[in-house]
């Protein structure tokens, strides 16, 4: 696999936090152009913190971190500490950031590389609500076809909802930068909570996380056993689903990963199911496919690879 140019918009976050990780150690396969932060699992001010709080982990402070939008579109700021604690990243006890913030805003950054790099050779990670990525194409829609692809982290069909029993949390905090994004016409690639809970940190694989005894393995292992608190509560499972870093999985290894290229619309209207990733799965509509949706996952080959790919941090 060739080396590829991402830009990672991201709300850290525990699991955004091992996506990012993954990534940096990933050098071969990835290279991290920029992180653009947004508001989502907390407000700006902590997931622009957070997220330099990650690149100082991984002893590269010289990634490029950029402050994104506040608030949704169109919508007040949904937020998810009840997940992942007041400052979004509680668990392990790491130094607050000394790093600098990039100068200039996420969303002109986005828009620039798409310009500045040949069409079809920057990849867009959107780990968190799509405010910054929307933002981007309602301000530049030129850049829509210069984007080689979209991997994102959201929604869900077979496993219906985290937030609500129809949306998952990163589509329904911003539905309408949701459905922009989905109409964009840019490839896009979604994993969905119908991949993401099948990727569940069990005992064993945090073990592995630990036993690779470096500061970024400890850490990793203390974010996902704060983090999973919640998920075994609510769904008695064998621990924390481990979502955004399914995304960056999917750029080294695609193969680990199964879906089908369908037709993905976005609820922006009903009460009842606002956010909801309405995905034409069985094909009963005459909607044009607009995103491969995936559905399936080798969750042993997945946590194989970020354990392998943690332990060069
Ligand atoms: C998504 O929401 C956030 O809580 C996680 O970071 C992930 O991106 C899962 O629904
Ligand atoms: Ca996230």
């Amino acid at each position: 696999m060739t080396q590829r140019k991402i830009i990672i918009d991201t709300d850290p976050g525990q699991d955004d936090a091992v996506a990012i990780l993954v990534a940096l150690a990933s050098p071969e396969d990835i290279d991290v152009l920029g992180i653009t932060c947004v508001a989502g699992n907390v407000p700006l001010d902590l997931t622009t913190r957070n997220a330099r709080i990650v690149c100082e982990l991984a002893g590269k402070p010289e990634v490029r971190v950029f402050a994104g939008c506040d608030r949704p579109l169109g919508r007040d700021l949904v937020t998810a500490e009840h997940v992942h604690g007041k400052t979004g990243l509680d668990g392990p006890d790491l130094p607050e950031p000394t790093m600098a913030m990039a100068d200039g805003h996420a969303v002109d950054f986005i828009i620039d590389s798409l310009r500045d790099h040949a069409p079809g050779t920057v990849t867009l990670c959107p780990l968190g609500p799509l405010t910054n990525i929307a933002t981007a194409l309602q301000k530049a829609p030129d850049i829509a076809r210069r984007i080689a692809k979209i991997v994102l982290m959201g929604g869900g069909y077979f496993e219906g909802g985290n937030i609500t029993p129809a949306a998952e949390f990163n589509i329904y905090v911003d539905p309408e930068a949701a459905d922009i994004v989905f109409k964009c016409g840019a490839p896009i690639v979604v994993m969905p909570l119908d991949v993401t809970h099948k990727a569940l940190v069990t005992k064993d694989r945090n073990d592995a996380f630990r036993d690779i005894g470096s500061p970024v393995g400890i850490a990793v292992a203390q974010m996902t056993e704060f983090f999973e608190r919640f998920d075994k509560e609510k769904y008695g499972s064998d621990g924390a689903p481990l979502h955004d870093p399914c995304v960056i999985a999917y750029l080294i290894q695609p193969d680990l990963f199964q879906g089908r290229h369908i037709n993905v619309e976005i609820e922006t209207h009903s009460e009842l199911t606002m956010g909801m990733t309405v995905a034409d799965w069985w094909g009963v509509t005459d909607r044009a496919p607009n995103a491969t949706f995936m559905n399936g996952i080798d969750a042993d080959g997945f946590f194989d690879l970020l354990t392998a790919r943690l332990a060069r941090l």
